[in-house]
């Protein structure tokens, strides 16, 4: 319990430039792999394919797209942003604004009032990688009577989890790269069919560099247990 525990704790975002030089070996990748064939999913209806893309030009290509921001995503991130590890701390939750472009710390922020600079400094390039796993929602093999396919998309976060702790237990860093699941980009270079959805993709390598360290926070457990009624 302890070491699992442990692990869970230890387990982060590795936002870093990966080393090219050590590629995540076969074993490791495979022991990643089974992870996810492992997950739980609702109905076990194992609505999910993965796309394994280690290939430096198909890695570059995918590098190469522009993941635009929007202007709505900048707005809403302003409401989540601590603007001092002190305020972080006493939050709880969201993220430090020191990891964002100047111009994202503004309420009242406008892609047409920043200049071009602001806007590259926005678009940061993929950072490099020696493996992007690319998970793909299958929206056909749906959990029944689900709303929405509310429990399929919830066992597609337990296929992310599972993947995420086992890299983590081999002292892989793993990335989630959300803007990669929107456009159509991704799915015309990997060939993914159009009935499918890039449920969310991650880069995984090690470290090039030592880690920067930065406030990781969450919230207390009785903050958000409720004792045999809600609010309680
Ligand atoms: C569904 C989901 C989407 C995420 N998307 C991104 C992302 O696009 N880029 C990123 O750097 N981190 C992404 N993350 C990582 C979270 O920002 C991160 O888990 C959270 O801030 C807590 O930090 P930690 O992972 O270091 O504990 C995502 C996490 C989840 C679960």
């Amino acid at each position: 319990m302890s070491d699992i525990l442990e692990l869970v704790r230890k387990r982060t975002s590795s936002r870093m430039p990966f080393d090219l030089e050590r590629p995540v070996a076969e074993e490791q990748l495979a022991g990643i792999l089974e992870a996810a064939r492992w997950s739980p999913t609702a109905h076990n209806m194992q609505n999910f394919e993965i796309v394994v893309v280690d290939d430096r030009k198909v890695l570059e290509a995918i590098g190469s797209i522009e993941r635009p921001i929007s202007e709505t995503f900048v707005r809403e991130n302003y409401q989540q942003l601590s603007f001092s590890e002190e305020e972080l701390l006493e939050r709880k939750t969201g993220i430090l604004a020191t990891m964002f472009p100047p111009s994202w710390r503004n309420p009242d922020f406008r892609l047409d009032e920043i200049d071009d600079e602001e806007i590259a400094s926005m678009q940061t390039p993929l950072p490099t990688s020696a493996v992007l796993l690319v998970v793909v929602y299958d929206p056909r093999r749906r959990a029944p009577a689900s709303e929405g396919d509310f429990l399929g998309i919830l066992s597609l976060g337990c296929v992310m989890e599972n993947m995420w702790l086992a890299a983590e237990s081999m002292g892989i860093g793993l990335q989630i790269v959300s803007s990669l699941s929107s456009g159509v980009e991704v799915k015309r270079i990997l060939g993914i069919p159009d009935d499918l959805i890039i449920a969310f993709s991650c880069r995984l390598g090690y470290p090039a560099s030592k880690p920067a360290e930065y406030l990781r926070v969450r919230r207390d457990v009785k903050d958000f247990t409720h004792h045999n009624r809600f609010g309680d």
